[in-house]
């Protein structure tokens, strides 16, 4: 009985302070913990790992390549590991730039020709303006809260070229948020890129979530 007040005090302990620590030192102590899995849902099993990511790649590349041009230049934003920069250079065959706020993450992250990565410092990107053509999130935005995210796109926009285009990749299950990860509606990601035309042109499972995919270009 004792034993068991210990196991459930320390646990409430524990519980107690991930909620205490910022976003940022959240997923460091995640990359941390779990490695290049910490990008993952953790109730994927380690060996479907790939099929997980080609399942991804095959719902999500045929909407982007919809708006993706030869030689583009992409920023995969939040990129984590890298899972998709060399399925995005290999899309564009132009230069694929990734940024993760976690240095460890891009440390792990595949290197190769017209990949480079950059570590996002207080929410900055470290590009000049209007110098992208596609930015590419996949499940970003959502770990980011109401409170960071109008800085986070108001810095997509700078980067962003006057015709540049975006396919976003987020969860947007009804069910209620838990304190790491706001699922929003498609409506309200809409709603919060006003200056793009943005479109649901998609959705797929991910275990229990609901994940849309959604593609637009800058308005005018
Ligand atoms: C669920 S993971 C997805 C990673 C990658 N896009 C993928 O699908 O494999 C979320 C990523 O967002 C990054 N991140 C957290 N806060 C961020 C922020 N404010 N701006 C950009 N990326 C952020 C995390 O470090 C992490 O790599």
């Amino acid at each position: 009985m004792n034993f068991l007040r210990k196991i459930k005090s320390r646990l409430f302990r524990i519980l107690k302070s991930e909620n205490k620590i910022s976003p940022l030192e959240y997923w460091e102590s995640r990359s941390k913990r779990y490695g290049a899995r910490a990008v993952l849902n953790l109730a994927i099993k380690e060996e479907e790992e790939q099929s997980f990511r080609k399942k991804q790649i095959a719902a999500i590349f045929p909407h982007l390549r919809k708006i993706i041009r030869q030689n583009d230049v992409v920023l995969d934003y939040g990129c984590g590991v890298g899972r998709f920069t060399v399925g995005l250079q290999k899309l564009t065959e132009g230069k694929v730039v990734g940024v993760d706020p976690i240095q460890r993450f891009l440390d792990m992250a595949p290197k190769a020709e017209h990949i480079s990565y950059l570590k996002l410092k207080n929410g900055i990107l470290p590009l000049e303006d209007n110098t992208i053509d596609i930015i590419f999130i996949c499940l970003v935005l959502g770990g980011i809260p109401d409170s960071d995210i109008g800085f986070a796109l108001k810095e997509l926009s700078r980067v962003l070229k006057s015709d540049g285009g975006i396919c976003l990749v987020e969860n947007t299950s009804a069910y209620t948020n838990h304190n790491r990860w706001t699922n929003r509606s498609a409506q309200q990601y809409k709603a919060l890129l006003p200056w793009i035309n943005l479109e649901a042109v998609a959705a797929y499972k991910e275990l229990e979530d609901d994940i849309t995919i959604f593609v637009g270009r800058k308005l005018p």
